[in-house]
């Protein structure tokens, strides 16, 4: 295992009714933004108990912030802030407006364009204004971890950005919340859940036991409670604890002082800017392509999730991998994700602009040991169709 420093300073309120505990948790005195997204939150109570725990500090709203956040749409929301000397931000919804309410606390600091905080990989993000954030959709871990992604559309970018400044200071998470969510986006957010801690364990061994189970016990859970989520929408056992699982699988615990892998994120970003699939299917496509593709250097790992994920124990072992790899593939489909870039009306000649993307942003060296170079990638994509 390798040196690490852990640190998450996120304060987690979790369960049915933990809304009402803004009043304590946001400080008494602060001018407060409400940010949220389309308007899910004024169809499952969450505005109105939110407005009414927040009756006795001054809030404001900013609404509209759209799935893959926006800079146009933030700068709106950095205008704001500064217009009405706002000291204090709260996210309400899922990631893409925690993202976006994270690039809005460091960019509302910045005398120069926030965008830089993506050329200059966040080494400008010294402060940021306080947040918290009341999660509705459990999948990105954004609630409890200091990375945030958003989207340029006037130039087709996505870019990501982390920085311990946007640690949120607390999370709210009432799994009665996310009954209303649809079942595409509940399926986004076990596979999204999945692949983060499968970017932080299909490595190499480092002989880091607690991370590895830990891992392989979040990835049974998705396995089991995907599934029984979906079929029945208002189970809260299953909701909570898709809801947490979520939550632990990015918050910095099970990839600590071990290698990670976040190449199929990274291919997954760019399909996303160009040809506007949501995130979880872009991982879908990508991550089972990227097993096939990078067997070799992912071979001991491989074994071992196919033995304590999948049962799988006996026989040629090259057969046993390739039974795990087609066993994930046929989890996402089963959780209403496709696999296959023709599932989402794409093509072999929609992989090169994905390759000038990720040259253009110098994505040539991904993974684990950097041996994810632009050929390679242009193998998992071409075997992604
Ligand atoms: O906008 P509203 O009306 O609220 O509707 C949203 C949106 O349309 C809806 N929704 C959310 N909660 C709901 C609900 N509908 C009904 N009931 C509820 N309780 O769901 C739709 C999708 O929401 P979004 O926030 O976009 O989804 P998600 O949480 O999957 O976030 C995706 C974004 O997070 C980034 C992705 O790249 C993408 O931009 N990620 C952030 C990460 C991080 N910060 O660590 C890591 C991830 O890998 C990921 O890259
Ligand atoms: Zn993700």
């Amino acid at each position: 295992m390798q040196n690490f420093d852990f640190h998450n300073p996120t304060r987690v309120m979790f369960g049915k009714g933990q809304i009402a505990a803004l009043a304590q948790l946001v400080p008494a005195g602060s001018r407060v933004l409400m940010l949220y997204g389309g308007g899910s939150i004024r169809n499952n109570g969450v505005y109105d108990e939110v407005k009414a725990a927040l009756a006795g500090h001054t809030l404001l709203e900013f609404g509209g912030i759209e799935p893959n956040p926006t800079y146009e749409t933030l700068m709106r929301a950095i205008a704001l802030v500064r217009a009405e000397n706002i000291d204090f931000l709260l996210a309400v919804g899922g990631g893409s407006v925690i993202d976006g309410t994270k690039f809005v606390a460091a960019g509302s600091l910045l005398e120069e364009d926030p965008w830089t905080i993506f050329e200059q990989r966040a080494a400008n993000v010294q402060g940021a204004l306080p947040f918290g954030a009341v999660l509705t959709l459990p999948a990105t871990g954004s609630e409890m971890n200091s990375a945030a992604v958003v989207t340029r559309k006037a130039t087709q970018e996505k870019r990501a950005f982390a920085s311990r400044h946007v640690f949120p200071r607390f999370a709210v998470l009432d799994p009665t919340k996310t009954f209303t969510l649809p079942a595409r986006q509940v399926g986004n957010g076990v596979v999204d859940a999945f692949v983060h801690v499968m970017e932080q364990y299909m490595t190499h061994p480092v002989d880091a036991k607690v991370q590895d189970r830990f891992a392989e016990g979040l990835l049974l859970t998705l396995i089991e409670e995907g599934p029984r989520t979906l079929a029945a929408p208002e189970d809260y056992d299953a909701r909570a604890n898709l809801m947490w699982t979520a939550t632990l699988a990015l918050n910095g615990l099970i990839g600590a002082g071990v290698p990670q892998d976040w190449s199929t994120h990274m291919i997954g970003h760019e399909l996303t800017a160009l040809y506007g699939l949501d995130h979880a299917q872009t991982l879908a496509v990508v991550l089972p392509s990227m097993l096939r593709v990078r067997r070799e250097a992912k071979r001991a790992k491989l074994l071992q999730y196919a033995a304590r994920v999948w049962d799988l124990r006996e026989g040629d072992e090259d057969a046993r991998i390739e039974a795990a790899i087609a066993k994930t593939e046929a989890f996402f489909e089963s959780v209403g994700v496709p696999t296959k870039l023709s599932g989402y009306g794409l093509s072999r000649e929609h992989v090169e602009p994905v390759l000038a993307a990720l040259e253009a942003h110098q994505l040539t060296k991904l993974g684990e040991d950097r041996g994810v170079t632009l050929e390679v990638s242009r193998k998992v994509l071409e075997l992604s169709v």
